[in-house]
């Protein structure tokens, strides 16, 4: 289904199949197959919540697109674009999605905003996520190749309700981190007070 997917709606000045090849470039094989992976389950979630397929499978194809760069390219990005400073204090979890973003639009011209949410969200989430930067999300989370304790669940609900996935997912994430004491990023907790504390 997804190998057949043609743009056709001019979101970006590529085709697919261009797309795909810059993507490959840009990281490792491993990588390069979790990203096709994740734009498998991004199309599988658009379809069934009716969210534009191309706009969902551009995401899902740049939305790693700068995890492998080294720190110097996020710090020079966040310097001359003058991003929030704080930043600076982040490391590559956080950046390859926010600074990411910026990179996507000065790499790729890619300027779709609802796009660059996704890609600067999919990572800890944040307290408003469009129904598209949802899918990215879980698309991440619950791609073939995952086989956490848990996925066949995260799965199940996701395509049951988008919504309690992402629920499910930030729960699941916080939870894991408290258990092995590592350090949680404040824009997750953000996250988590919106759509799970009650
Ligand atoms: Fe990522
Ligand atoms: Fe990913």
């Amino acid at each position: 289904m997804n190998n057949s997917l043609i743009y056709e709606q001019k979101i970006i000045k590529y085709s697919r199949k261009e797309l795909i090849e810059l993507v490959k470039k840009a990281v490792s094989t491993s990588r390069f197959e979790h990203i096709l992976r994740v734009e498998a389950m991004a199309l599988r979630l658009a379809k069934s919540y009716q969210v534009n397929l191309e706009k969902a499978s551009i995401a899902a194809l740049v939305h790693d697109y700068a995890k492998e760069r080294i720190d110097q390219d996020f710090i020079d990005e966040i310097m001359s674009k003058k991003l929030d400073p704080k930043l600076l204090n982040a490391n590559n979890a956080i950046w390859h999605g926010v600074v990411g973003a910026e990179l996507i639009k000065d790499e790729l011209e890619v300027w779709d905003e609802d796009i660059l949410n996704a890609v600067r969200h999919h990572t800890t989430g944040s307290p408003e996520m469009s129904m598209l930067e949802q899918i990215i999300f879980m698309a991440d989370y619950i791609e073939e190749g995952r086989n956490f304790n848990g996925v066949d669940e995260a799965r199940q609900l996701t395509f049951n309700n988008l919504q309690d996935g992402v629920r499910f997912q930030i729960k699941q994430t916080i939870q894991y981190l408290i258990e092995r004491s590592k350090n949680i990023y404040p824009s997750a907790i953000d996250t988590y007070n919106a759509w799970v504390a009650k």
